[in-house]
């Protein structure tokens, strides 16, 4: 098993891909802190991995909630090999439509979240030589339209994990990014439900990848479980796409 012995914490593992992924490293041996702002979700998705995991509600974005999240996974789990940023929200509108609060609140989840997390959780990853495993997007690099603020927290996700790996390479702390392509998840449904007609552009997503479907959770928590795994040992600072070979199949309105 990739993960065996190793303790990992997973933000957004409520639901969807933070959820597979939760699940995946539990699979592969690891003990996992199921980080979620929605209390009931944490603690579904410990109670379905088992004695493995703890579920803890928490705010990616609340400084407070950050810091009680580190202490109790130390206290819990004793030491911390894996942190997972995985929790996002998105705003489906364009800058002119999106509110200052809508638009700081994404800043605050998505990249702020990545901050205070890994500020958080990096002292015991340099003990342990750990892992972390940011989750960003094609929509890093590949815009689309009614979320141009989601696409601006992807795109700086994509930068801070080049930059962290940076700083944490003389500790031998790991940091890469997965950008998924479109995943039958949450955020996606959000984005097929915000289009005039949601069935046809979930069906026309299908069609931007060279695989001509969209992608499933599992599919994205394989790669993670390498990525925080001692597998990928000589990869820092990359940003890894699970996307289906997206941007390769046909455009949207074809
Ligand atoms: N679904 C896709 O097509 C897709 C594609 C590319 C990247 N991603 C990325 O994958 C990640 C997960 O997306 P998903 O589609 O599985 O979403 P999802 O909505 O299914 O799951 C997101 C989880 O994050 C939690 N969350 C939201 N705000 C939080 C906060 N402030 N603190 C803690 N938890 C919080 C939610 O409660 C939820 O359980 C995101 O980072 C997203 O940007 C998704």
């Amino acid at each position: 098993m990739k993960l065996e012995g190793k303790m990992a914490v997973v933000t957004g593992a409520g639901s969807g891909i933070g959820r597979a992924c939760a699940l995946e490293f539990a699979r592969e041996g690891a003990r996992v802190v199921v980080a979620d702002i929605n209390a009931a979700a944490a603690q579904a998705t410990a109670q379905q991995i088992g004695p493995a995991a703890i579920g803890i509600p928490t705010d990616v974005a609340d400084p407070e909630a950050v810091t009680r999240l580190a202490q109790k996974t130390i206290e819990t789990l004793g030491k911390v090999d894996v942190l997972m940023n995985n929790a996002a929200i998105q705003v489906n509108k364009t800058i002119e439509d999106t509110t200052l609060e809508e638009w700081n609140r994404q800043m605050a989840v998505n990249v702020g979240g990545v901050f205070l997390c890994s500020r958080a959780f990096l002292p015991q990853l340099r003990r342990t030589r750990g892992a972390i495993v940011n989750m960003s997007s094609v929509n890093g690099y590949f815009v689309e339209p009614f979320s141009a603020g989601y696409c601006a927290t992807k795109a700086a996700i994509i930068g801070l994990t080049k930059a962290m790996a940076i700083d944490c390479g003389p500790s031998r702390v790991r940091v890469n990014c997965i950008c998924p392509g479109y995943i039958d998840a949450g955020l996606a449904e959000g984005y097929f439900q915000a289009q005039a007609d949601p069935a046809a552009a979930r069906m026309a997503a299908g069609k931007l990848h060279a695989l001509g479907r969209i992608g499933r959770p599992e599919e994205v928590a394989r790669v993670a479980a390498f990525l925080a795994s001692e597998e990928a040992s000589f990869i820092t600072g990359a940003q890894i796409a699970v996307d289906g070979g997206f941007g390769s199949g046909l455009p949207l309105n074809s």
